[in-house]
Formats: structure tokens, C-alpha cells, sequence
């Protein structure tokens, strides 16, 4: 497994916890450290559990060592990151790197070793498969054999561990019928259920993961612009959501509005469709649109910060309740709450973030940017507002009348549209929230 991230991580483990023998690299000195001392780098559902027990069993190993690693693999899944680049495109160098340093090695075990198969698990552009065969091939010379595939990853942060062992359907991009065999049967343990494995061209295989991630994008778009109308007329966009989802071609899933999406997928794979459009001279408007209603919902929020406090932020004190760009992980990467605490920071105001998981990467990541503290009413103590910036459980049932106390003035932002508007009001609650009315008490 090379990069021992949340796609890395969560998908040795799982493969050892089916009983495969698996070394899990990485280039990043800290987290193989936690790793081989036993801890977890990241925060993920029942991950720390599943990690224990393999490497209790001897099945999951972790290592520096790259050539040790790729010298006894029969299999090697690149799961690296695939950022946005400068002109946003996904940004291949740590893809291509993992390649070469592949090539390096199976070029030394020379014509007669038994091929290895080189899967790509990052999310990557349309022929990028093709561009790390190439990539070893250069290294290798035409007589060493290997093979390559394209197998994307679908599991969500959060429950990641739930979707790798109960996937709704695994996608494999071959070239040739026996590398699809093989990885069948890796899969085969997951899928008992009778969920279907799909063995497809490659090419089409890294579309699926790109054409998944911009149709989910688009509904949280889609139902965004629709909260700004609602806003706009006077309707309440959680009713006409669920109006909406009561109708099974639409379905309920990814049609909640908010602060648009964030994390490390959904908004560098839209931009990256759009730059996969471009380079061949493909309009993609749709693709674009998502992106700016997406971007512009983070902006169209603090303008209702504005519309409360005036456009000087000076000498306000904002607390957000949640950094993470979603429950249930410690992820930050694009969160909606960062974008937002650096407009108010920039506007003059000081922010304080409370969040279950997520501090620390805060912390490191945006040093300065607020103060973090420990817990969510302690984050409120004489603020002019609070922010509700994830959808943690534990943001749903506050107690109000304990935050009236604490804070300076009563103003609550929600940006998941956790409250209902009748609960603010009797609360005596002044509520800003995404696609209703506001309340002003
Ligand atoms: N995070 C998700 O929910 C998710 C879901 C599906 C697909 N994906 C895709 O999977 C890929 C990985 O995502 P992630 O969130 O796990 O990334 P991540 O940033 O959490 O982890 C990547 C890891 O790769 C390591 N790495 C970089 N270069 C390396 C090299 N040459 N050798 C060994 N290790 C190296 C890094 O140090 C890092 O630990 C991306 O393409 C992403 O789009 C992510």
C-alpha cells in the first residue's frame, strides 16, 4: 500500500483483515512512526480496532523502506494524493513518483520475476494509468513484465471502514483478463453480499470515480442555488428538500443545503473535470457552475455576517462550533469553517473554533488563524455569534438557554440548518441559516 492516508490506511487494513499479508509505506517519517508505535494518524470509525488486530496477527506492517516494500509485493496500490495543481488540474507528481520508485525496483529483480500488478487507487485523470505504465516502463525496458490497473476508491470519510468492507460496487480498469482475475479475487471477500465487482477498459474506469464525485457535487450545488432562491421568495428550503426527496428519482442523499461542500475530494475533482474539459478543448459549463455556486456559497454566508454586524468586523468575537469539513473526521482539507474564520479574521473579528476531532490539524495546518479550545460552550463564553459550521451530533441539541448566557449577544449562523426556526424563536435566539428566513428576535 503506498500512503498510508485515509484511502492507504483503511484499504490495508482491510485487506490484511481478510487475511492477505500487507506492508503499508509511506514518506512521511511522523505517521509511520504513530503507526509502528501502535497509534492511529488519522481519525477514522473503528479503524484504530481493525489496525490493532492485524498487527496482532502479523498480517500489517508498516515501513520507510520503499524498496523492501515493492521487492516482496505481489500487488502495489498507489493511494497517494492527488491535490489541485496550479492551473487545476489534479497534480500527478507524487503519482508518478510512486511509479518511478516502482520502476527503480522491478527493473533490479530483472526479466524472470513473476509480474507484479501496479493499481492505481488515487484519483486520477482520464489516462493517467497509462501514464504510470509508461512511467515504468521507460525505467524497466521492454523485457520485464508488469501489469497495471485502475481500481478507484469510493469509500467516505468518516465511514470509511464501513464502505471499504460493504461496497456498493468495486470498479476494476484492466488491460488484460488475468490482472482482472487477481484483483477479483482480493475483492471477493467484500463483496459476498452479491454487490457486483465491474471489470472494465481502463480508461473508463478512472471516469467512473471522476463522473461519481461531480453528480454528488452537483446535487449539493444544485440544492444550494435552490436555498438562495428560497431565501430570495420567502420559501423554506427544508421543506421543499423534502418535498423533493420524497420523489425516488430524486432521492434524499446529497441534497442537504449548507456551506457548500469541502474536503479533499469533491472540490479538486470538480476542478479537475473541468481542467480534463480543457485540455481537450471540451466545454464543460456544467462541470464550472458547480464549482461557482459552490465557491460562492461560502461568500454568499459571510455576507449574512455582514448583513447582521456591518461589514467591519473589528473587535467582534465569532465562535465556531465544528472545523472539520464534515462529521465523524478530522479533516480540514477545503472546510467550509476554515474559508469562513479567514473572511472574519480578515474583516477584523477574532475567531474561537471548538471542534471533537479536528483542533490539532487546525492547529498545525492554520496556525494563528483562531483559538482553539475545549469544549463548545467554553467557545461561546462572551462571543457576539456563533458559527455552527459542521453538523457534529453533538452541535444538534444544544443547550440554548446555557449559550444566551454565555454569549455576548444571541446571534447563532447556522450553516447546516440544524435548528428549526420555531426552536430559535421560542428560545429568544437571533438565527441566521441557509435557505429560510432569518429569526430576529
Ligand atoms: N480521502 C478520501 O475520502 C478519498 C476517497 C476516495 C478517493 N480518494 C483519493 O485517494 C487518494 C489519496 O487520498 P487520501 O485522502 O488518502 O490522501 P492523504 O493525503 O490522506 O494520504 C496520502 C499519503 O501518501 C503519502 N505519500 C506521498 N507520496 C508517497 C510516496 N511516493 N510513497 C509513499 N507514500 C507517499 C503521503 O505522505 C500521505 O501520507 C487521492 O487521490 C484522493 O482523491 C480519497
Amino acid at each position: 500500500m503506498v500512503g498510508t492516508g485515509y484511502v492507504g490506511l483503511v484499504t490495508g487494513t482491510c485487506f490484511a483483515n481478510t487475511g492477505n499479508d500487507v506492508v503499508c509505506l509511506d514518506v512521511d517519517p511522523e505517521k509511520i512512526k504513530v503507526l509502528e508505535e501502535g497509534g492511529c494518524p488519522i481519525y477514522e470509525s473503528g479503524l484504530p480496532e481493525l489496525l490493532a488486530k492485524n498487527i496482532e496477527a502479523d498480517r500489517l506492517t508498516f515501513t520507510l523502506d520503499k524498496e523492501a516494500a515493492y521487492q516482496t509485493a505481489e500487488v502495489i496500490f498507489i493511494c497517494v494524493g492527488t491535490p489541485t495543481g496550479e492551473d487545476g488540474s489534479a497534480d500527478l507528481q507524487y503519482v508518478l513518483a510512486a511509479a518511478r520508485d516502482v520502476g527503480a525496483v522491478i527493473k533490479a529483480l530483472g526479466p524472470e520475476q513473476k509480474p507484479k500488478i501496479v493499481v492505481v487507487k488515487s484519483t486520477v485523470p482520464v489516462g493517467t494509468t497509462h501514464k504510470v505504465r509508461d512511467a515504468i516502463r521507460e525505467i524497466v525496458g521492454p523485457d520485464v513484465p508488469f501489469a497495471v490497473a485502475d481500481n478507484p476508491e469510493f469509500l467516505k470519510e468518516g465511514a470509511a471502514v464501513r464502505d471499504f468492507n460493504y461496497p456498493d460496487r468495486v470498479i476494476l480498469g484492466v488491460d488484460d483478463e488475468e490482472t482482472g482475475v487477481v484483483l477479483r479475487q482480493l475483492y471477493e471477500p467484500f463483496v459476498r453480499s452479491g454487490n457486483p465487482i465491474m471489470v472494465m477498459d481502463v480508461l473508463s474506469a478512472e471516469m467512473v470515480k471522476y463522473a461519481s464525485n461531480n453528480f454528488l457535487a452537483t446535487k449539493i450545488s444544485y440544492i444550494n442555488e435552490m436555498a438562495a432562491l428560497c431565501e430570495a421568495y420567502g420559501a423554506d428550503v427544508e421543506r421543499v428538500r423534502r418535498g423533493m426527496s420524497a420523489d425516488p428519482r430524486i432521492g434524499g442523499k446529497f441534497l442537504y443545503p449548507g456551506l457548500g461542500y469541502g474536503g479533499s475530494c469533491f472540490p479538486k475533482d470538480t476542478r479537475a473535470c473541468i481542467a480534463m474539459g480543457e485540455a481537450k478543448g471540451v466545454s464543460t459549463p456544467l462541470s464550472q457552475a458547480v464549482n461557482d455556486v459552490n465557491v460562492m456559497q461560502r461568500t454568499r454566508f459571510f455576507a449574512k455576517i455582514c448583513s447582521q454586524f456591518g461589514e467591519d468586523l473589528q473587535g467582534l468575537k465569532l465562535a465556531f462550533w465544528g472545523i472539520a469539513f464534515k462529521p465523524n473526521t478530522d479533516d480540514i482539507r477545503e472546510a467550509p469553517a476554515i474559508t469562513l474564520m479567514e473572511c472574519c479574521q480578515r474583516a477584523g473579528a477574532t475567531c474561537v473554533a471548538f471542534d471533537p476531532v479536528a483542533s490539532e490539524n487546525c492547529a498545525r495546518q492554520h496556525p494563528g488563524l483562531c483559538a482553539l479550545v475545549g469544549n463548545m460552550y467554553e467557545a461561546v463564553e462572551g462571543a457576539d455569534a456563533v458559527v455552527v459550521s459542521t453538523d457534529w451530533d453533538e452541535f444538534k441539541s444544544p443547550d440554548f438557554a446555557r449559550m444566551k448566557s454565555l454569549m455576548r449577544t444571541p446571534v447563532v449562523f447556522d450553516g447546516r440548518n440544524l435548528y428549526s426556526t420555531a426552536t430559535a424563536r421560542s428560545q429568544g435566539l437571533i438565527v441566521h441559516s441557509v435557505g429560510r428566513q432569518p429569526v430576529n428576535v
